[in-house]
């Protein structure tokens, strides 16, 4: 599993950088930056929407990719729990394509593929998702999309990619993070789980809002 937020904490105060104007707490806490929706979040929401999009209830097939276990917490600057949270994620399939009005080549998607799931937090602030490993398309390195949704009105709408992939430095919108303490916040470390899956990769990303 990837460092935790306390241990990303330690490191962002041996780091002792002061550089721009961050949300942040006396503790060092840094929120999670914000990116664009990109022009793929869905017009119209999956029969099926839970948190297992390699799944698709109903179907006996499975999404074509490398499973993801993506998890963590949601949690505030404070590294409280954000109780009743409301996670969503969205991504492209195997083969690069979303499931949305708007991409090109729409009809030959992986239909086994959920390509959006959403979920409550518990009460400890835990979502997870079985999803995919994400894939680069024309002009973007790999990532998910996700949102978040406090009780207390709060949004945030940013992505996810994996740290260390090639692709990232010449990705605009990822570069559009500046601050490397920024940047770690969305960087997915993928390690093998095959504990939870056979084949499978994880993550574990904590949201701070
Ligand atoms: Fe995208």
């Amino acid at each position: 599993m990837t460092p935790s937020i306390a241990s990303r904490r330690l490191l962002l105060a041996a780091a002792g950088a002061s550089l721009l104007p961050l949300r942040t707490n006396a503790a060092g806490l840094l929120a999670t930056p914000s990116q664009t929706e990109g022009p793929f979040y869905p017009t119209a929401f999956p029969a099926d929407m839970d948190n297992d999009l390699v799944q698709v209830r109903g179907q006996t097939a499975r999404a074509m990719g490398t499973v993801l276990h993506l998890e963590g917490r949601v949690l505030d600057l404070e590294g409280r729990p954000v109780e009743g949270a409301l996670v969503e994620i969205w991504q492209c399939d195997a083969q690069g394509l979303y499931d949305h009005p708007r991409q090109p080549g729409r009809e030959r998607r992986d239909s086994a593929f959920q390509g959006y799931g959403r979920l409550l937090v518990s009460a400890d602030g835990r979502y997870s998702f079985r999803t995919l490993k994400p894939v680069a398309y024309a002009g973007r390195s790999p990532h998910i999309h996700f949102k978040v949704a406090t009780s207390t009105g709060r949004m945030l709408t940013s992505q996810f990619y994996i740290a260390g992939d090639p692709g990232n430095d010449r990705d605009g919108v990822f570069r559009g993070i500046r601050d490397p303490r920024q940047r770690a916040l969305v960087e997915m470390r993928l390690v093998s789980a095959p504990g939870l899956e056979a084949g499978a990769l994880a993550t574990s990303m904590d949201i701070v809002v």
